[in-house]
């Protein structure tokens, strides 16, 4: 087999940039090693930047989300039995974010590829990236019990965190930047309408909750627990009495309560792999880096480089210049470093670490203080959460 950009893993990053490449006219082939069902039902974060709705719209695969999808002009921040809302618009000049999940991004982007894109096989599974350093990179991958190459001008690794392809940069010319967190999310899925029309950012001394939706009648919570717990150990009652304690305030506000669907850990982890290109093969999304989920930022990561890359190649192929290719590691990666600094500084400040001195407490607590009653530190926190804009330089 052979194509222009060989891309591993049909996520948010690799369909994405099938769907952008094959409006450019470049063709493709994603190689992804699960079937389709369980990339459509994989749970993630929801949120989309207001970047993000605008290249899904030019991409041609924002028509679902503007219909189904909830726009949110704002968060509430829930501290101390008090309650503070963040406007968005108000503070960064009309910008807003989407709620609309990952999962129904990926179904929108699958849905367009088959029908008018390249190959995106399944059950594919990309075993090494070869030959990075030379004009024709390949992939060999195993499909329907037999082993075949994919011979390539680029490959584009969006094979998530757990993936094979970062293996292919040689650990001499490599670094990474790392911490893990001594804790993770219990996520919970439920059938009951959201208790608030915004998401509800709640600090607490007994931990950090999250309240989310995934429609007006789905309900997505989350509560901070010890980074090794097992999802079974929490019987759903349990679940919804640590919600409730978490989220109280001091003027009554309920939260409603409905039967549990789903349920699971996330571990936290704040990492990145630099540089993000060696040779012809190109790191994209998780595969580069990853974000705590304090903050939503991981999908729009990703959607920024894969529009990085596209746009890059895309210059290359009219002027001839690969300066944009050149410059796609830098490029990515300032962007990738405000969000891992905003993602760290969003978790830092709602979690209660196990060992976290009383000193630190009252500093996360000052912390909150701070941004509910500064513009200022108020409109940083609303300009970091709507999105930081895509390097123009990259056209
Ligand atoms: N061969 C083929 N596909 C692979 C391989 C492999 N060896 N290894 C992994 N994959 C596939 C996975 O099955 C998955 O479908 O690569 C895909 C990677 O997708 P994601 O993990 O969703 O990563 P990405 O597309 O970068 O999206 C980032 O994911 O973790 C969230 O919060 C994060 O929303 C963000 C998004
Ligand atoms: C989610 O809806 O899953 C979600 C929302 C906001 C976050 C993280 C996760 O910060």
């Amino acid at each position: 087999m052979r194509t222009t950009v060989g891309i591993i893993g049909a996520g948010p990053a690799g369909l994405l940039l099938a769907r952008l490449l094959h409006n450019a006219g470049i063709d493709s082939v994603v190689l992804e090693s699960r079937d389709r069902a369980y990339v459509e039902q994989r749970q993630r974060a929801g949120i989309l930047e207001q970047g993000t709705v605008d290249v899904l719209r030019a991409a041609g695969a924002g028509e679902r989300m503007d219909r189904e999808g909830l726009r949110h002009d704002g968060i509430e921040l829930r501290f101390a039995k008090t309650r503070h809302r963040v406007d968005f618009p108000s503070l960064t000049g009309g910008r807003s974010v989407m709620v609309y999940a990952q999962t129904e991004v990926c179904k929108d982007l699958i849905a367009l590829q088959l029908e008018e894109g390249g190959p995106l096989l399944f059950q594919a599974e990309a075993l090494a990236v070869e030959g990075a350093e030379s004009d024709r990179p390949r992939v060999r991958f195993r499909y329907a019990g037999e082993g075949d190459v994919l011979e390539c001008e680029y490959v584009v690794g969006c094979d998530g965190f757990w993936g094979v392809s970062r293996k292919a940069v040689p650990a001499s010319l490599a670094r990474v930047f790392e911490r893990t967190y001594p804790f993770g999310w219990l996520g919970i899925l439920a059938d009951v309408a959201p208790s608030h029309d915004e998401l509800v950012y709640a600090r607490h001394d007994r931990g950090f909750a999250l309240l989310s939706m995934r429609s007006p009648s789905v309900s997505r919570l989350y509560l901070q627990v010890p980074a090794d717990t097992d999802a079974e150990t929490w019987a759903d009652e349990e679940i919804w009495d640590e919600l409730e304690r978490r989220f109280e305030t001091a003027d009554g506000w309920k939260l409603e309560r409905g039967p549990i669907t789903q349920k699971s850990v996330t571990p936290m982890r704040s990492y990145v792999h630099e540089p993000m290109r060696h040779g012809r093969l190109f790191l994209a999304g998780d595969a580069a880096h990853i974000v705590p989920p304090t903050g939503a930022k991981g999908l729009n990561l990703a959607v920024g480089d894969v529009v990085t890359f596209a746009r890059a190649l895309t210059y290359e192929r009219e002027t001839g210049s690969a300066e944009l290719l050149d410059a796609y590691s830098a490029t990515c990666l300032r962007r990738i470093w405000q969000a891992e600094r905003f993602s760290y500084d969003m978790t830092t400040m709602l979690h209660r670490a196990p060992d976290a001195t009383p000193f630190e407490d009252r500093l996360h607590l000052a912390r909150l203080e701070r941004i509910t009653s500064c513009r200022a530190a108020e409109t940083d926190l609303a300009e970091a959460y709507t999105g930081f804009p895509l390097d123009r330089r990259a056209r």
